[in-house]
């Protein structure tokens, strides 16, 4: 079947759906949503059989919807309707959610109903939830309604709330003055709610030292206390305010913008410097355990002759500072007498790459460039010539770019099931580095490393173990994945052939030296970059702002469209073309 995806974004949810979607035979082509016009444009081009929009923030048109079948997926149970669904689902503490498959129709959210799953909500942010369940849920949805449509059979139900299943209703767009936190009165639960169900949009907007902040990043603190309102502690960007029963951190601030200026999202403690000249920084010791509430980026746990380190930076982003964190830290449990180091990541991102937002807050983007390709370097060094260890890259979310390539420096890369990898650095005006020149034809050959780099496309985890990127893909529940990653970490410590394996991992890093010395990679990665940080008319500054100030883009790039490919010359990875 030919399926027009008609979305706002082609975000990750889009990522995966046109993944799954493709994988079952059928032909994807995708518009953005930037106006009525382009959307019965790629209607009138493409003719598909069937349009699905998995993430639309826009109404269809009705001269598209009454002439053909066009399935929407909203982030909410049976008889949910309105724009901030999670937003409320979060907010009401709703034990179960869902994602319904839901037939457009003039009057939003009321079409009849193709499909509808439902799962357990988590204590997490509304992004976090999106990434991980609600994608889950909608890849199922998607799934069943196109084999539904294919049967040609199946009747979808009308939405009708008598019916028992039926369990959602209306509710408002979420201003501003609903999510508004009294910090005099409310406890750490309602505060941390709050910011969750505003998390990563639009942000709860409240006063900072008499300034107005959209807060992001909320999480709990079990011992720090202090006056309601008070900020008492800041540690790694992230700073601690006090409530009346306890504290919360927060982990990032965006400015209200203000007549023309625009702010973007960025470190707290990085946005109140100013402020916070006088307030500790409580580093924190990386044995603190999962289940320490506090801020914590890096951590680390051993069991059975295995070390765990986590690092779980907000979106996957790792700036300078924090990749020589993880460095170091990397660097400080190779000296433990464990066997094999599973390199955790995050729950939600295993990593995206250096910190493009830090970079543009910078006072010379191109010099903080630099050092952050640096750092990233140093790190990815550090795992590729780690000689102690067998080292395991545990992929639970999903990566981009140098993270990719941060995880092909371990010796073995697992994925959760599902996740999504766009190993790749075109769009954002980069050659890159992270020693991708070495580690990616390594597994896939120059001619696939070339390929993935050039067409900047996503990929699902299937595909990448079947060209070699990844060695395999466990569970895609994310307690099933750690429990399957625990069992083979610990296999290979106890394995009679151990000592052989690590034997063989350096005598072939000393082989591949002595064939081209890692310094000469990195040498020939860091002129290119050179050349995109510093040399004039580069595209990366230009693509770097148009990502952290979240332009919009003018039009659908030529690669997903696959309706407007005809008789136009295809450049394999354009930028997304901005104003
Ligand atoms: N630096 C800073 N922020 C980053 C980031 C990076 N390298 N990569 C992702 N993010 C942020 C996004 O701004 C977004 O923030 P928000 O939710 O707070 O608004 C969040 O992570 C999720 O990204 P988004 O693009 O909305 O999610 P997605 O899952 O649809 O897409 C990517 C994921 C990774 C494909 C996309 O974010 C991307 O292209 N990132 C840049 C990768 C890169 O070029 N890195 C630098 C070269 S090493």
């Amino acid at each position: 079947m030919k399926i027009l995806f008609l979305v706002t974004a082609y975000n990750s949810l889009t990522q995966r759906a046109h993944i799954e979607v493709t994988n079952r035979g059928h032909e994807v082509s995708i518009e953005l949503a930037v106006s009525d016009k382009v959307m019965a444009e790629a209607v009138e081009l493409y003719k598909p059989d069937l349009i699905i929009a998995p993430m639309l923030k826009t109404a269809i048109p009705e001269n598209i919807w009454q002439h053909h079948l066009c399935i929407i997926i909203h982030p909410g149970i049976m008889g949910d309707r309105g724009p901030s669904s999670l937003d409320w689902a979060i907010m009401i503490n709703a034990d179960n959610w869902g994602v319904t498959a839901l037939q457009a129709r003039a009057e939003m959210d009321t079409g009849d109903i193709w499909s509808s799953q439902t799962f357990k909500m988590r204590q997490c942010s509304k992004s976090c939830l999106y990434r991980a369940e609600v994608t889950e849920a909608a890849i199922k949805v998607i799934l069943e309604t196109i084999e539904r449509f294919q049967s040609r059979n199946f009747v979808p139900q009308p939405l009708d709330y008598g019916q028992e299943d039926v369990k959602g209703c209306l509710r408002p767009y979420m201003r501003q003055n609903v999510r508004a936190i009294d910090w005099a009165s409310e406890s750490v639960s309602d505060i941390i709610r709050k910011i969750r169900a505003a998390d990563s949009q639009p942000g709860v907007l409240d006063t900072i030292y008499g300034e107005e902040y959209y807060l992001y990043g909320a999480h709990e603190e079990d011992t720090l206390k202090g006056f309601p309102g008070e900020i008492i502690a800041q540690r790694y960007g992230a700073i601690c305010r006090a409530a009346c029963d306890g504290a919360v951190w927060i982990s990032h601030l965006k400015k209200k913008k203000k007549e023309n200026q625009l702010f973007f999202k960025l470190p707290a403690a990085l946005v109140l410097s100013e402020h916070l000249k006088n307030l500790p920084e409580l580093r924190l010791s990386l044995q603190v355990s999962s289940t320490d509430r506090t801020y914590k980026e890096i951590w680390y746990e051993e069991k059975n002759n295995v070390g765990y380190l986590h690092f779980d930076f907000s979106n996957g982003a790792m700036s300078t500072d924090q990749c020589q964190r993880l460095r170091d830290a990397f660097l400080d449990v190779c000296t433990r007498e464990t066997k094999v180091i599973v390199l955790m990541g995050g729950y939600d991102f295993w990593s995206n790459g250096i910190h493009l937002n830090v970079i543009e807050a910078a006072q010379d983007p191109r010099e903080e460039s630099w050092r952050n390709i640096n750092a990233m370097n140093d790190l990815v060094y550090a795992i590729l010539t780690t000689n102690t260890h067998l080292v395991i890259a545990a992929l639970q979310g999903n990566a981009a770019a140098g993270g990719v390539m941060l995880a092909l420096a371990a010796d073995i890369v697992y994925c959760r099931r599902g996740i999504v990898l766009n190993p790749h650095y075109k769009r954002m005006g980069l050659y890159g580095s992270e020693y991708w020149t070495y580690s990616l034809p390594k597994r896939v050959g120059m001619k696939k490393a070339i390929e993935l780099t050039d067409n900047c496309m996503p990929m699902g985890t299937e595909f990448a173990k079947k060209i070699g990127l990844i060695d395999d893909y466990l569970g895609s529940h994310h307690i099933i994945f750690q429990q399957q990653i625990e069992l083979i970490a610990e296999e290979m410590a106890t394995s009679p052939d151990y000592d052989n394996r690590l034997t063989l991992k350096i005598q072939n890093r000393l082989k591949d030296e002595q064939y081209k010395p890692l310094e000469d990679y990195r040498k020939e990665e860091l002129e290119q970059m050179k050349i995109n940080f510093y040399e004039p008319g580069q595209s990366y500054h230009t693509a770097r702002y148009n990502f952290v100030y979240k332009v919009p883009p003018l039009e659908t790039p030529l690669h997903l469209a696959k309706h407007r490919q005809v008789g136009r010359n295809l450049e394999k990875c354009a930028l997304f073309p901005f104003e």
